[in-house]
């Protein structure tokens, strides 16, 4: 396997398990299909306050890259959470209550319609969610859980910031601190709630436990489905550069993407910290692997060191390439769209919102990675800022200034 050095710290690499994107793979099918598609965009599109985010074309750093268009698909404004996030975590909090009424009900599962307007908050009252994060999931799972009102623990590990603990007990869920690192809180909820009899909403799995890590997925696909729903004149994308924590994120736009275009789906690109290369790791040899360390890194929602099983099933095959960066790579890239002088729209993007864009960027800049990626004049790219200033503090000492300031969505180019 031949890995490229963009600077010291920078690696890519093409996946020796790719395997040219022609039909969709059943393995991938019992995980991310059709079927589950039309639900969670069913429940989804019913919630208060849904709307798809904005696709931004930004055409002069497309210019500056050398390559013929790049479109920005800003999460910054979901459900007024500021990431992705709360189409996953939410989605299955949604998912496992109606499932719980059904069996109270004889099995009539009711309509998120009847959840919307709190008609079986008696049951869901005595049911108690829980989910370990780095924050952005956490975050979804505790606004789902007041939406739909039964009540939600979420696990943080020691390093995850105050801010991010805050934005989560904004939604009235209880919050518990644990040391060591986000795959340890992952360990700690699981035990917790087998003891307690709370239902655990990860947004990873080692296979143990499907339903609500596969809902978490599903409802992501949500946004890859609008993304290409608000593609220009209809053009796939050549090239998707997507950041990965445990993958769920990127295995559902890779799904998304896979089943509505078989042969002609976009290389797919794989962006991870440097400390953090769990997918790199375990794509490089043919397994999952875990990454050993602090996992210390800004890009907070990436900093996993086991990959999901679950994502593990769509993008051992279906992702084309790996990368990982480093954090002053991100932290240049959230600068560069945030700029005022800039003549794309000015973007707030968050440490983990940037990465894939922070990947094409390096990418792009190298001459050996264009060749192996197949990067040129003629390249489409599509890239997900997932997150927009989800930290506030962290995010004005990285830019210079509050997000406010930065002028984001108003701007059509
Ligand atoms: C903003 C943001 N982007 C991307 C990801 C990565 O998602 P996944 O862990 O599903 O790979 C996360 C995960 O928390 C995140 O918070």
């Amino acid at each position: 396997m031949q890995t490229l050095l963009i600077q010291p710290e920078s690696r890519l690499a093409l996946n020796p398990q790719y395997q040219s994107h022609s039909l969709y793979p059943s393995e991938a099918d019992t995980v991310l299909n059709a079927e589950g598609f039309y639900r969670a965009k069913h429940s989804i599109s019913q919630w208060p306050g849904y709307a798809p985010t904005p696709l931004f074309e930004l055409s002069d750093l497309a210019r500056e890259l050398e390559i013929a268009s790049l479109c920005y698909k800003d999460e910054n404004s979901r459900f007024g959470l500021g990431s992705f996030k709360p189409l996953g975590g939410a989605y299955a909090v949604a998912s496992l209550l109606q499932k719980q009424i059904g069996t109270h009900h004889g099995d009539r599962t009711p309509d998120i319609s009847e959840l919307i307007a709190g008609r079986h908050r008696h049951i869901t009252g005595d049911i108690t969610v829980t989910a370990a994060t780095d924050g952005n999931h956490g975050r979804s799972v505790a606004w789902g859980a007041q939406l739909f009102g039964c009540r939600c623990i979420i696990f943080i590990h020691e390093t995850v910031t105050n801010a991010r603990e805050h934005a989560i007990a904004h939604y009235g869920a209880e919050v518990i601190r644990t040391p060591g690192t986000f795959d340890d809180a992952v360990r700690k909820a699981a035990e917790t709630a087998k003891i307690e009899g709370w239902h655990v909403i990860p947004d990873t799995t080692d296979g143990t436990l499907i339903d609500a890590p596969r809902n978490v997925m599903q409802g992501y696909t949500l946004m890859a489905a609008e993304a290409i729903d608000q593609l220009p004149d209809n053009q796939i994308p050549t090239h998707l550069f997507l950041q990965a924590g445990v993958g769920g994120m990127a295995a559902a736009t890779c799904a998304q993407f896979w089943q509505t275009f078989a042969e002609d789906t976009p290389t797919i690109v794989l962006v991870e910290p440097q400390t953090a290369g769990c997918w790199f790791d375990s794509l490089s040899v043919g397994h999952p692997t875990a990454v050993a360390g602090s996992l210390e890194s800004i890009m907070a929602g990436l900093a996993c060191g086991e990959v999901s099983y679950l994502a593990w099933q769509i993008l051992r095959t279906g992702a084309t390439a790996m990368m990982t960066i480093n954090d002053a790579v991100a932290e240049k890239s959230m600068r560069l769209v945030a700029d005022p002088q800039r003549v794309d729209p000015p973007i707030v993007a968050g440490e983990s919102g940037v990465a894939g864009l922070a990947g094409l960027i390096e990418a792009a800049s190298d001459h050996q990675c264009r060749t192996l990626l197949g990067l040129d004049e003629k390249s489409r790219v599509l890239v997900f800022g997932t997150e927009g200033a989800t930290d506030p503090e962290s995010y004005h000492n990285i830019v210079g200034r509050p997000a406010h300031e930065v002028t984001n969505g108003q701007h059509k180019p």
